[in-house]
């Protein structure tokens, strides 16, 4: 009798969810180690919780991310309507296609929805970007932050903090994973084709001379009140260095319910991936109260003033270029004088925040999951 025997490596199928601006940044740099590896499938789905072409399909393009293989077309509501639309949306998908892990990244509602219905369904789940934690659970992303790594079977963390804190919440080391930050291998990786961007002719802007903001912080900008003293806050900015504010989509809909129109600021739609990295990389000087961009303004050098109390990103901090600036305008304004009067200081990378962060995640799951296994058949 002749035994055949062969090696067969065995397919790990993923389903990547991703459904906001943030989400699809960080994908990319997955999607793009899983291209390079002949045991991992990834099955994209969009939950279309972003879904205006200036927050998504400019992100596709730009990232060259490929046309989701599932578009589940939830869009917005109250908090419990889009995540449960999300998960409505998404029990179908999970069932029909039973993958041996869903992937998911960040903090956002489609995050925590994607987590509820697959852990329930006895799919394991791997969260990247995990325990990042800002102890404020008046942000929606603290409660998402809190139950997704809860239930995710491996977490991998971008900044010791996130290690920290997941062992201090209880969750046995063999399931934590410090891996670096994929948010970054995205920037590495188009880093060179964002400084062929023209965003700064178009926009009239000189290099190093102008501050990029970006806010959409519910605390920041749901109450008229708290938006209307920011807005005057950067009113006073804009009589020190040019202010270019590319608006996010929940600010622009805040601010026209309030009326509220801010005088010598430069307000633009949100940019695209490679026109908003080119705007950060060449500002004096950014104001933000967005999660990733404290992070890419840390590889870029570039010193970042934080409009929030917190963050759950406190590496920014220790070795980058961030400084919590609080929401109170004259504290703001006080700490941009500040910068403005320092010179630029060189920048520090985080530890592993090296491009090779999706390689890591890739390169566990598969030793947990056994895609590089040889079968004998
Ligand atoms: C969401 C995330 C937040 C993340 C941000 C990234 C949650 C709870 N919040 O906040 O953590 O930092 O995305 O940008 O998941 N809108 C559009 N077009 C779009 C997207 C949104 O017009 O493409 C408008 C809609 O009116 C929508 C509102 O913005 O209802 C808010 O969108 P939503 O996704 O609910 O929250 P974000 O503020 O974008
Ligand atoms: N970004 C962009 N265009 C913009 C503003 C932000 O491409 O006009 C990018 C930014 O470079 C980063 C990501 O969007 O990669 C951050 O997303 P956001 O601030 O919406 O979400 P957060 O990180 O706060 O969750």
């Amino acid at each position: 009798m002749n035994l055949h025997l062969s090696t067969r490596v065995k397919l790990i199928q993923i389903t990547c969810i991703v459904g906001t601006r943030p989400n699809f940044v960080k994908m990319a740099a997955i999607l793009e180690a899983a291209r390079g590896r002949d045991n991992v499938a990834a099955r994209l789905v969009h939950t279309g919780q972003h879904f205006s072409p200036e927050m998504c399909q400019m992100f596709f393009g730009d990232l060259s991310l490929p046309e989701p293989d599932a578009y589940l077309d939830a869009g917005g509501g109250s908090h419990a309507q889009q995540t449960a639309e999300i998960m409505k949306r998404l029990e179908g998908e999970f069932l029909s296609r039973r993958p041996d892990l869903a992937l998911v990244v960040g903090d956002v509602n489609s995050t925590l929805a994607a987590v509820l219905v697959a852990a329930k369904l006895g799919v394991p789940v791997a969260h990247v970007e995990a325990g990042l934690r800002s102890f404020d659970r008046t942000m929606p992303e603290e409660i998402n932050r809190l139950a997704t790594d809860v239930l995710a079977d491996y977490l991998f963390a971008s900044e010791p903090s996130g290690v920290a804190n997941l062992r201090a919440e209880g969750i046995p080391d063999d399931r934590i994973f410090f891996v670096g930050n994929v948010m970054i291998d995205t920037l590495l990786r188009f880093r060179e084709a964002s400084s062929k961007s023209t965003v700064l002719s178009r926009l009239g802007l000189e290099a190093a001379s102008y501050a990029a903001v970006t806010l959409h912080r519910p605390s920041n900008v749901d109450d008229p009140g708290q938006l209307t003293r920011l807005m005057a806050m950067l009113e006073g900015a804009s009589k020190r260095l040019p202010v270019v504010f590319p608006v996010h989509p929940r600010t622009r809909d805040r601010l026209k319910e309030a009326a509220i129109r801010p005088v010598g600021l430069q307000l633009v739609p949100p940019l695209g991936y490679l026109d908003f990295l080119q705007l950060e990389a060449q500002a004096r000087v950014v104001l933000t109260d967005s999660g990733g961009v404290q992070e890419e303004t840390t590889i870029l050098g570039v010193p970042c003033l934080t409009i929030r109390e917190n963050t759950e990103r406190p590496v920014t901090i220790s070795e980058g270029t961030n400084r919590l600036a609080g929401t109170e305008p004259s504290a703001i304004l006080a700490a941009l004088e500040d910068v403005l009067e320092q010179p630029r200081t060189a920048a520090k990378a985080p530890a592993k925040w090296d491009g090779r962060a999706a390689e890591r995640v890739l390169d566990a799951l598969t030793d947990r999951l056994g895609g590089a296994a040889a079968n004998a058949c």
